[in-house]
């Protein structure tokens, strides 16, 4: 089936967007995205009404971001149950779209856990496919939680870091409303700053090449009036150097068990830059981003995008369509470009990580395990 789209759904209270929403009208059950590659020019919902189409969203980047990757996973599974599609096979298709973000196939295993169990009960599948929707709706509640609990823990550790208040803070990629069940998570902690009366600026990185700094970021910290201004990534440096960062502040895709950071491509050297320039380097991520099967920052698989993605500007729309996306090539034709879409930052460089449970710091083996006991616990 085509892909579905509704115009405009974005209202003006700044730090609500429907990034995602549930709905079942008459047709069917569907998912409501907000698609995230048409923005900031354009605010249009996505409308998918099958695991197919969702998936195709997440590989875009209509759907992004590690925990709402993982809210997304576990609407598809309600929705391919309630539609009639085999569960297994759509719960595989829906984990193994995107590989790096640990939520993804928690979210997804979540939801096909509360049909499978449903099921081996004696529900019909009308009652299985509800107890995965269920699920899927109480990790999205989860989350929006966790995201406030990080935000309260994350201000305190910055005040706690930057006595002076006034805080500086450069942060990746976008980690805001837009990749959450609630206000997000490297820059909730930023908003409550700026709601605080504490955040002097906010520098956003453009994160190249899909641009989820300046295309996402930065509409963010713009509907919530944040004082922001926009860098190229190869400008960071000079920004470290001439004393402008007080505080990097960014999320992740996966917490391996020693503390390693996979997040977006860039993130890295910002973590070596900190380091040199004896700048915190904070990591701000929901429990269910720590993946205690990972043992250490050489098992994540990182995942590796098209290198059209780079040799063109263009829209990750666009880009994703394929060759001949009808972006503006600046390299020369044949060129080979290496394109991953994260890195890795090993722990030694990060100066805390803050969850929803509390901070840790220093990050250790021992405290990454022991803050999710504490979240698996509940
Ligand atoms: O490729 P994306 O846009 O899905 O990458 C997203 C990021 O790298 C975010 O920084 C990460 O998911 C953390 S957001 C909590």
């Amino acid at each position: 089936m085509a892909d579905q789209y509704v115009q405009n759904p974005v209202g003006s209270e700044p730090s609500k967007l429907p990034v995602l929403r549930w709905d079942e009208p008459p047709e069917g059950p569907v998912l409501v995205l907000l698609d995230q590659t048409r923005l900031p020019a354009e605010e249009v919902e996505l409308v998918c009404t099958d695991v197919p189409v969702l998936v195709r969203a997440i590989q875009t980047l209509a759907v992004r971001g590690a925990p709402l990757l993982g809210i997304a996973g576990a609407y598809g599974v309600a929705l391919a149950a309630l539609r009639g599609f085999d569960v297994d096979e759509a719960a595989e298709l829906l984990e193994t779209a995107r590989p790096t973000a640990v939520n993804l196939g928690y979210g997804v295993r979540l939801a096909a856990s509360a049909y499978r169990t449903a099921v081996e009960r004696g529900a019909d599948s009308e009652q299985a496919a509800r107890a995965a929707l269920a699920a899927a709706e109480e990790l999205h509640r989860r989350d929006a939680e966790a995201s406030r609990l990080m935000a309260g823990h994350g201000l305190a550790l910055l005040d706690e870091l930057l006595p002076g208040g006034g805080h500086r803070i450069l942060t990746h990629c976008n980690t805001g409303a837009l990749v959450s069940g609630g206000e997000g998570t490297a820059f909730a902690v930023a908003l409550s700053a700026h709601r605080a009366g504490r955040l002097q600026r906010l520098w956003v990185d453009e994160t190249r090449p899909l641009l989820q700094g300046s295309r996402l970021t930065a509409y963010e910290a713009a509907r919530n009036g944040l004082p922001y201004t926009l860098l190229t990534d190869n400008a960071a440096g000079s920004l470290f150097a001439a004393g402008e960062v007080d505080a990097v502040l960014v999320g992740a895709d996966r917490i391996a068990a020693d503390g390693s950071v996979a997040n977006k491509v860039g993130t890295y050297p910002l973590a070596v830059l900190a380091k040199y320039h004896h700048v915190p380097f904070v990591v701000v991520a929901p429990t269910t981003t720590i993946d205690l099967a990972t043992p250490d920052g050489s098992t994540i698989e990182v995942e590796q995008r098209p290198g059209h993605e780079v040799t063109e500007v263009t829209s990750p729309q666009s880009a994703v369509a394929g060759a001949g996306s009808g972006g503006q090539t600046v390299a020369p034709l044949g060129t080979q470009a290496y394109n991953p879409a994260f890195d890795v930052t090993p722990p030694d460089l990060v100066t805390a990580i803050v969850t929803e449970e509390g901070v840790l710091s220093p990050v250790t083996v021992g405290g990454v395990a022991e803050l999710c006991a504490r979240s698996r616990q509940v």
